[in-house]
């Protein structure tokens, strides 16, 4: 393997860029990728390892994809790391992963400056540790003037939550007499979420074969086309990559009209 990345976990993102395969047309790229990335627990069991073991291989799975995504010119990925909902797993797996959070951050950050990668953290982050909290403000800050892939890590994030933050929003400006209900529309409404100024996802990903949303991105994804793959998160690779953007690239996107006269 001539990639350094493959053989060197402590470092995001170097080596040669990667070259758009041939089965691909630039044209028609997505131009925001999302993923909800399942399976680490499996993956692990499978090989008689801790669960935890999991999440470690699925952290160098992101970096394989943002490091695709970004050589590629998709302008946006958007991650499931951490859910609303993943609080309810056993305190000493949650501990991990936080820990996870924190140490991947920081051995990456340079990386990720150097790569140019905007990185933002969707989510309600209050409850996170606070110094994984500073982290993820000081990454956010550092990378925020970049001009490369928009990486988007959703980190205590869920769907419901954050349409009924946006809704509370909106109603407070409401009660404090700044804002005619009859004006609020979609852009309004969106401007509430933790996606505000980001496009809704083209494509949506989800490995490991469930066929669910888990309360990801309920309103951003109204219109995504959604590839669901057997393949376990920790083994996701490019292959598994340049198949989900095939299949993206054969689908007709009709938003509801018909499709253009043959
Ligand atoms: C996804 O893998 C990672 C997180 C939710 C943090 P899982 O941990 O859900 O793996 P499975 O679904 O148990 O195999
Ligand atoms: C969704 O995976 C959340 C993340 C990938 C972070 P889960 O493994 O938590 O989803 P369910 O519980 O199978 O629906
Ligand atoms: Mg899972």
């Amino acid at each position: 393997m001539s990639r350094a990345l493959a053989t060197n976990s402590h470092s995001l993102l170097r080596g040669a860029r990667q070259p758009l395969p041939a089965a691909l047309d630039q044209a028609r790229l997505p131009a925001h990728v999302a993923v909800i990335m399942d399976g680490n627990g499996r993956w692990a069991r499978r090989r008689g390892l801790p669960r935890v073991m999991g999440h470690r291989a699925g952290v160098e799975a992101l970096k394989r994809t943002l490091r695709l995504c970004s050589d590629w010119g998709i302008g946006a990925l958007t991650a499931y790391a951490f859910s609303t909902e993943n609080w309810n797993r056993p305190g000493e797996e949650v501990s991990f992963l936080m820990a996870l959070f924190e140490r991947v951050l920081q051995r990456e950050l340079e990386g990720l400056e150097r790569e140019r990668v905007r990185i933002r953290f969707l989510g309600d982050l209050a409850p996170l540790p606070g110094g994984l909290q500073q982290l993820i403000a000081e990454a956010t800050a550092r990378t925020q003037a970049n001009d490369g892939i928009r990486f988007n890590v959703c980190t205590n994030y869920g769907g419901r939550a954050e349409l009924v933050a946006a809704a509370r929003r909106l109603a407070e400006r409401v009660a404090r007499g700044e804002l005619d209900p009859a004006s609020i529309d979609e852009a309004a409404f969106a401007e509430g979420l933790h996606t505000a100024g980001e496009r809704d996802p083209d494509l949506l990903i989800r490995t490991s074969g469930e066929q669910r949303l888990s309360n990801f991105l309920l309103w951003q994804l109204a219109y995504a086309e959604l590839h669901i793959t057997e393949v376990l998160w920790p083994d996701f690779d490019e292959a598994a990559l340049l198949a989900a953007l095939v299949d993206y690239q054969s689908r007709q996107r009709r938003f509801g009209g018909v499709d253009p006269a043959p």
